[in-house]
């Protein structure tokens, strides 16, 4: 394992290995899910080839400046309340940036902002008896190509500096331990800290929602965890959606 890694302290439970390259950090660890790997194992990968974001995007990030992840949970609860797990990731990164001096939001599902652009990015994929939670945060990156020059920031840039990646990957864990159990009988906390940190709580949006574009107003997170949105037929309950813009 290469250095910075070898001296990770993660919180128990958990059990790290490090790859210089690999395709993408969510395929390793839905084979190792598929070949029975306990949960709890973690897979930290310098280089993605083919890193992949949510509705088939690429999730690039260049070598030693991203700390991108994947975490294979077993979750005890039944498997209808496993999407909530992308909810559950979504605080669990949002306060563990928080402990490094970051004001994190929670960009509904689970993108995580911080001053209004996309500092980490979460993908959860669910397998026949596992899930895996793959999380791509920009942690020492300092430039970004194109548009995202407008719409993504790093660590580096809100703090000046960049913490060591084994820290800020042990924070994600720890926060893991606390919220994904939350996901069944304690579902009315996770909430309440996801509520405390929605970003889009209040402001107009746009968005497909299974074909469908609505716009208007998020009223906030429902009891069930999905997102509120006010428009010209009421109060919708909306469960899946594709990018969620927020209107200027
Ligand atoms: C998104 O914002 O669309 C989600 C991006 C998720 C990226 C992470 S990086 C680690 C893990 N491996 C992947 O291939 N994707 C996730």
């Amino acid at each position: 394992m290469s250095g910075e890694w070898e001296e990770a302290e993660l919180p128990v439970g958990y059990r790290l290995e490090f790859r210089e390259t690999v395709e993408s950090t969510n395929d390793e660890a839905r084979e190792a899910g598929r070949a029975g790997v306990e949960a709890g194992w973690v897979l930290v990968a310098e280089r993605q080839a083919a890193g992949r974001g949510r509705r088939g995007a690429v999730w690039v990030c260049p070598a030693g400046e991203g700390l991108a992840f994947s975490v294979l949970l077993r979750p005890e609860e039944g498997k209808a309340l496993w999407p909530r797990l992308s909810l559950a990731v979504g605080l669990a990164v949002a306060e563990a940036l928080e402990r490094f001096g970051l004001s994190a939001e929670v960009k509904w599902p689970n993108d995580i902002w911080v001053g209004g652009r996309k500092i980490c990015g979460i993908l959860v994929e669910a397998g026949e008896d596992f899930v895996v939670a793959g999380i791509g945060i920009n942690v020492g990156v300092r430039e970004f190509p194109g548009v995202l020059d407008q719409s993504a920031t790093s660590m580096a840039i809100e703090r000046g500096e960049a913490p060591p990646r084994v820290a800020v990957l042990a924070a994600v864990l720890e926060r893991l331990q606390v919220w994904a159990p939350c996901i069944g009988g304690r579902f009315d906390e996770l909430l309440r800290g996801l509520r405390e940190r929605c970003a889009l709580t209040g402001k107009r949006v746009r968005m497909n929602a299974g074909g469908v574009v609505l716009s208007g107003e998020v009223a906030g997170i429902g009891d069930g965890g999905e997102l509120l949105l006010r428009d010209a037929s009421g109060l919708r309950k909306i469960v899946q959606a594709d990018e969620v813009r927020v209107l200027p």
